[in-house]
């Protein structure tokens, strides 16, 4: 266990040490309220393309991560960013290392008021020192397009097998030519 672990474990249990009973309460009403509205008007299954904006484009995480999140965002990152295709975390601690970077590396702070208060790792900015994650060379991202964008990972990025013509048609377009390098999908 390497110590970013360590500390998405502690912050994901402060937020569930945290929730008072009749906010989960609240909140167990609302899931029922926004899955009997599901049941009336099902989202479009499957449409990931806003994420895939989001990370393509908005939030530039391919500047590092490579479009296919293989790490391969060279040169800005020589294998430095991590592998997302590999990545071992869960949707909670997915969204809390974009909200908050991950301190003493090049990974960015998402949101802008990370380390203004206590709700990233338990730490502020003073408390970091130069280990405060940077600012995005692209731009801030709000808690919502963030969840979208986790969405769009964990349903398109992560775990997935060795990229293939396929995928890179679907992620980059069908004109791309370049796709042509990769294997076709068996
Ligand atoms: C400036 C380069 C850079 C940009 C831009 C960037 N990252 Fe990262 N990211 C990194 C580096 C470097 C690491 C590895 C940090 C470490 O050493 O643990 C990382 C780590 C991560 C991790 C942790 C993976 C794991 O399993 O440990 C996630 C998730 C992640 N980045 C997602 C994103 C997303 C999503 C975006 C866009 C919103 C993004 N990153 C933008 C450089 C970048």
């Amino acid at each position: 266990m390497n110590g970013l672990d360590d500390m998405v474990e502690r912050v994901t249990r402060q937020c569930r040490a945290r929730m008072p009973v009749g906010a989960a309460h609240a909140a167990g009403l609302l899931l029922a309220i926004l899955a009997s509205v599901a049941s009336v008007s099902p989202p479009p299954a499957q449409d990931f393309s806003y994420g895939r904006r989001l990370y393509l484009d908005k939030a530039d995480c391919s500047f590092c991560h490579g479009w296919a999140g293989d790490g391969a965002g060279q040169p800005q990152s020589p294998g430095r960013a991590a592998k997302l295709r590999q990545s071992q975390l869960a949707r909670d601690p997915l969204i809390t290392v974009i909200q908050c970077g991950v301190p003493g590396t090049a990974m960015p702070r998402f949101d802008d008021l990370a380390y203004t208060d206590k709700s990233c790792y338990g730490m502020i900015e003073a408390e970091l020192g130069d280990r405060v994650p940077p600012l995005p060379h692209s731009t801030s991202l709000q808690s919502r397009e963030t969840e979208v964008l986790v969405d769009y990972l964990r349903a398109r990025v992560v775990g997935r097998a060795p990229i293939t013509r396929e995928e890179c048609f679907e992620t980059l377009g069908e004109r791309v030519r370049s796709c042509a390098e990769y294997p076709a999908a068996r």
